[in-house]
């Protein structure tokens, strides 16, 4: 077995030994890098204030390999739900009432890497969350996208949580109907429908870092990237962090062009058949039913 030797590593990640030469960081590692520049641009762009948001990445077996002992488990976590589908799998996720701001920072305390356990109830925690920490509160939602996106999509790796500004706004004064609301949004940017064909799927405001908003998230995730909780936020979902954050970032520009332009009188619009020719040309398979005739 290649991890035996569990000396070659200490619990922050460190890779000891010659046969490594010198040691290597999971916080030096490009998993990690990128995960937490991925929360600081969200932070930047004042989609997720204090802990608002929360990120989970699912990591390839031999990734974490190169930086970790699979085989020293930190402490065990209850996760409170089952999720069997996911036993064995690697999660680098953010850490629950963690600001994003403090992220890159000092990522061992603000996110952690988890590898559920075989019966799937446990997080076995391999790094990160050294002050005693846990994962986000909304790891029902998270792990069930999870396993709905790789149900459709076995490449998905990202699933993203965020309060971007002009969504939420948008969410208080249009109508939370998938057909209503994708349909504006496709109409704010010519290249949105393109982007985000099959739409987006919408919940009603539920009680947040529960298994039920968890199970409804994952249900709209089995036919939407993207998923608005109603008054909340969004959920993003995709194979790399460019893919879960594009989707976020246009449907949020989407958004923002219809907060700064819904009070004003409209004299130009892109019509339902130029949307159309868009999907076409672009040769998207597109929601035809969220478009009127
Ligand atoms: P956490 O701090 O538990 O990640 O929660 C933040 C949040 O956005 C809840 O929906
Ligand atoms: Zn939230």
């Amino acid at each position: 077995m290649l991890y035996q030797e569990t000396k070659k590593y200490d619990l922050t990640g460190f890779r000891r030994g010659s046969e490594a030469g010198a040691p290597q960081s999971v916080a030096q590692s490009a998993f990690v890098k990128e995960f937490v520049q991925m929360t600081s641009n969200m932070y930047r762009l004042g989609w997720d204030e204090r802990n608002g948001g929360n990120l989970s990445y699912l990591l390839k077996e031999e990734e974490v390999a190169q930086y970790l002992d699979p085989d020293c488990v930190i402490r065990k976590i209850s996760l409170g739900f089952r999720v069997p589908e996911l036993a064995g799998k690697f999660f680098l996720v953010t850490g629950t009432q963690k600001y994003f701001r403090n992220m890159e920072s000092d990522p061992e305390t603000n996110t952690g890497i988890i590898r559920i356990s075989a019966d799937g109830s446990e997080g076995e925690l391999l790094w990160g969350f050294r002050d005693g920490g846990k994962p986000t509160s909304e790891l029902p939602a998270h792990l069930m996208s999870h396993i709905a996106r790789l149900s459709v999509d076995p490449d998905n790796r990202v699933v993203l949580h965020s309060h971007p500004t002009n969504i939420l706004a948008m969410n208080f004064v249009h109508k939370l109907d998938e057909k209503a609301f994708t349909r504006t949004l496709w109409k704010m940017c010519t290249e949105c429908i393109v982007v985000f064909p099959e739409g987006v799927g919408i919940l009603p405001w539920m009680l947040c870092g529960t298994e039920s908003i968890g199970e409804a998230t994952a249900q709209k995730m089995k036919s939407f990237r993207v998923v608005i909780w109603g008054m909340h936020g969004v959920y993003g979902a995709g194979k790399t962090f460019d893919e879960a954050f594009g989707l976020v970032e246009t449907v949020e520009k989407a958004a923002q062009i219809y907060m700064l332009t819904a009070h004003l009188q409209q004299i130009n619009t892109i019509e339902d058949r130029q949307m159309r020719e868009l999907a076409e040309f672009f040769g998207v398979k597109y929601r035809k039913d969220f478009l009127e005739d």
